[in-house]
């Protein structure tokens, strides 16, 4: 298949009602487990990749494996730059043959992040690329930027419509309480549906994206820290929680941390089971797969992706 764009996939995913996954890569073994688990349950899907993933896999390899993956395969998967810090961190993606990317210009004041999308918009649209934005403020850590919960701000519902309407752009993420990384809350896990209800009431059917949306699961968890691993107060969105975003109107939800803990896991499994292997193949396989299993969990009883 082509490297497509997210615009028809978001259409069919809002006419079926279901949640198209966008899943962060890194690696070889991370991109495999995800394509492997899109094509065994007949889902289309994001693969993304953030600007330090970007340097550490090094562009033209990434670029390769991403061209592998399509080939490989019988789904639709489109190529999206997670959280580009400014024009020229997207304008580089578009040239490198990304279908999609996002300006986050959440740092921003709303003129200032107005500004900056339209920029990053009129040069992607050139090259018939797709671009998200995001309004609005997650807490947590994403490349390097460290946002405070006290820095963090929800989306104002009238602003979500005026910013869209003012950039032009494809799809937009909110701030409804979601946060990236293992620590998302310290009482019980709670989103804001009111918020993104009102969103959705002012922008129907215009694509809405949640990030920091990993579930990080329990035993997920417990075996990386029987393993030797210490992941403390690790707390994600509870998979019936992105049901229900989904249910009201998201339709990208961004995975990273779970994919993270999910491979972190298998690692130390592996070396504490046999700690006289030195074949990367018998951890970094167990990993892949592990990621697989994570993901087809996620399209089949999550975001009801699957065709299959
Ligand atoms: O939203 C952030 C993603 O989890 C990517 O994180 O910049 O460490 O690759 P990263
Ligand atoms: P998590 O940290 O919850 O996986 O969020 C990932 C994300 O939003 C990537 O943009
Ligand atoms: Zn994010």
């Amino acid at each position: 298949m082509a490297l497509v764009t997210t615009k028809e996939m978001f259409k069919k995913a809002y006419e079926g009602g279901y949640a198209i996954g966008a899943f962060n890569i890194n690696n070889m073994e991370i991109l495999q487990g995800i394509v492997d688990a899109a094509e065994e349950t007949g889902s289309n899907v994001i693969v993304q990749v953030s600007s330090s993933a970007l340097k550490y896999a090094r562009p033209t390899y990434l670029k390769k494996l991403v061209e592998a993956a399509v080939e490989d395969s019988t789904i639709d998967i489109a190529l999206h730059l997670d959280h580009g810090a400014d024009f020229e961190a997207c304008k580089t993606a578009v040239d490198l043959g990304f279908t999609s990317v996002m300006i986050d210009g959440s740092h921003h004041d709303f003129e200032g992040n107005i500004a900056v999308t339209k920029e990053v918009v009129e040069y992607a649209h050139s090259k018939g690329v797709v671009v998200e934005a995001e309004l609005g403020r997650l807490a947590g850590v994403e490349d390097e930027v460290n946002v405070s919960a006290e820095d963090s701000s929800y989306t104002d519902p009238q602003q979500a419509k005026e910013f869209v309407e003012k950039t032009g752009v494809d799809s937009l993420a909110i701030a409804i309480g979601t946060s990236h990384g293992a620590n998302k809350f310290s009482g019980e896990p709670k989103l804001e549906f009111g918020i993104l209800k009102e969103i959705m009431e002012l922008l129907p059917n215009f694509p809405l994206v949640l990030h920091g949306a990993s579930s990080v699961y329990p035993e997920a968890v417990q075996l990386c820290n029987d393993n030797g691993g210490e992941l403390k107060g690790a707390c994600g969105v509870p998979d019936e929680m992105l049901r229900e975003a989904n249910r009201l109107g998201v339709c990208k939800i961004n995975v990273d941390t779970d994919l993270r803990i999910a491979f972190t896991g298998q690692v130390r499994k592996a070396f504490n089971d046999n700690p006289a292997n030195f074949d990367p193949r018998k951890y970094l396989g167990p990993a892949r797969d592990e990621i697989k299993r994570v993901v087809a969990h996620k399209m089949i009883n999550v975001f009801g992706s699957n065709t299959k």
